[in-house]
């Protein structure tokens, strides 16, 4: 049905080097260390338990899936994409039960993306485990204690960039925000089984690329998916005019950064990767891979398109929205909003009681992203990390520590920097994130507390550029 040239693959877009929206990324950084403000919601939060454990299972294997007309082969969690949604309260306990069905030789994980869990339960391959081989299982165990929007996915080589991921909602008991109804919105760029696999993608940009390419790079997807779907077949979400709906929107793509935006209406920003800011109304908005956004509509009376356009790519992906009788727009329909104010988490501000409390700055870390396109040799501080010797390349923190990381950007490109296991705050007064970009030719300063000991992965949620290289672990201890 496809006959996608797998060098086109290749042909991307534009290099989205610091041009057009991306440049909404961009903010003041380097500002002093973040002021007074009240922590006790998120003590609170770490401390409230509900007694309750909630299980779950998940199968990995491999699948022929449905996209909406176009058919491919994958793996996946339980046969669909995503993921079968897991929804906890704040203080549940966890098990996830993880079984793999996957081809021989083939080991798996699940990484739970932005929770702040016991480092043994942190699911990195070769670093908190071994990870689950064939016909094999593990259970991961985590009390989830942070209320958010969150996601969970593989984290062995580009295993995220088939179809293993799914999100991960953790509500509020004492939920400040009030809304009729709420809808999980996750987008992804798809190639898998496309006349290509992503092991074939990263080869081929590792192993260099023809001569012709080398301004361009991004992946060149051939679908984007909300919600496992194709625009000519989009997801439909159903409502009534009035009435005030979450959108928990998350970005599972491995390439690919949206701006999104809900035709005939404006958003209220309320929560990024997962805890709350000073709200914000806006046109669209900007989300990397990785990232998350919460926002909150008031439905008007129609039929209204929302658009992920992949920024740089000339392609989109869509769902409706439907709240009355009436044609669906064309999928290729852009709604004007998406021209509106367009807004990323340099422009917002934590709110205030998740701020982090004034305090000295102990140990600072520089860390400098190389690297270039043509070469695809993505490095953290001059070394291209090596899964098979993650403790070569580490940067050490000492339990009770204030740090604060100096992302210096080198490089000709933007990067989404992840943190495991911790949520840090952006500059003085920004959000509390685990996923931030780092334009290109600038530095983003962030600041967490060292309060959870263990071996922590740092790297570009760029899924091919962390597998290239640009990685490494945060380590406490000597
Ligand atoms: Cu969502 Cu280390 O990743
Ligand atoms: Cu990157």
């Amino acid at each position: 049905m496809n006959s996608i040239n797998r060098r086109s693959v290749l042909l991307a877009g534009l290099g989205m080097a610091g041009t057009g929206a991306l440049t909404a990324f961009s903010g003041p950084s380097g500002s002093p260390t973040p002021r007074p403000a009240n922590r006790a919601v998120a003590l609170e939060q770490k401390r409230f338990g509900t007694g309750r454990t909630r299980d779950f299972t998940l199968t990995a294997a491999p699948v022929t899936l449905d996209l909406g007309g176009v058919t491919v082969d994958t793996w996946a969690y339980d046969g669909r994409i995503p993921g079968r949604e897991m929804r906890v309260t704040a203080g549940d306990t966890v098990t996830a039960e993880l079984s793999s069905r996957l081809p021989q030789e083939t080991v798996t994980t699940i990484h739970w993306h932005g929770i702040a869990l016991p480092n043994p339960m942190d699911g990195v391959a070769l670093v908190t485990e071994n990870g689950v081989r064939p016909d094999r299982n593990f259970t991961y165990r985590y009390v989830a204690d942070v209320p958010g929007t969150y996601f969970f996915h593989s984290h062995v080589g580009v295993q995220l960039d088939r179809g293993l991921y799914g999100p991960l909602i953790v509500e509020d008991p004492r939920e400040p925000l009030s809304y009729d109804d709420e809808w999980v919105i996750v987008l992804d760029d798809w190639i898998d089984g496309v006349s290509t696999t992503p092991d074939e993608v990263l080869a081929e940009l590792t192993h260099g690329m023809d001569g012709t390419n080398t301004a361009s790079g991004h992946v060149k997807y051939p679908y984007h998916l909300v919600n496992g779907k194709v625009p000519a077949d989009p997801d439909v979400y159903t409502g009534t005019p009035g009435r005030r709906v979450r959108l928990r929107i998350i970005n599972a793509g491995s390439d690919t950064a949206y701006r999104v935006a809900l035709g005939g209406h404006r958003m209220t920003i309320t929560h990024t990767d997962g805890y709350p800011v000073e709200h914000q109304e806006t046109d669209a908005l900007l989300i990397a891979m990785g990232e998350r956004y919460d926002a909150l509509v008031t439905l008007a009376d129609g039929v209204f398109p929302l658009v992920a356009v992949a920024e740089g790519k000339g392609a989109a992906g869509l769902a409706l929205v439907r709240t009355a009788s009436g044609r669906a727009p064309s999928p290729d329909f852009r709604p004007k909003e998406l021209d509106g104010v367009v807004l990323a988490a340099s422009e917002l501000r934590a709110a205030a009681d998740v701020r982090l409390p004034d305090r000295e700055t102990d140990s600072v870390h520089r860390i400098v992203l190389t690297g270039s396109m043509r070469r695809y040799d993505w490095a953290i501080n001059g070394v291209r990390f090596d899964m098979n010797h993650p403790a070569a390349n580490r940067i050490p923190v000492d339990t009770g520590q204030r740090v604060r990381l100096d992302f210096v950007n080198r490089t000709a490109m933007w990067h989404p920097m992840h943190l495991h296991g911790h949520t840090y705050q952006l500059d003085a007064n920004g959000p509390r994130k685990d996923t931030t970009v780092v334009l290109p030719r600038k530095t983003v300063s962030v600041w967490f507390d060292a309060d959870n000991p263990g071996q922590w992965m740092l790297h570009c949620h760029n899924l091919y550029h962390g597998e290239a290289g640009l990685m490494t672990m945060m380590a406490y201890g000597k």
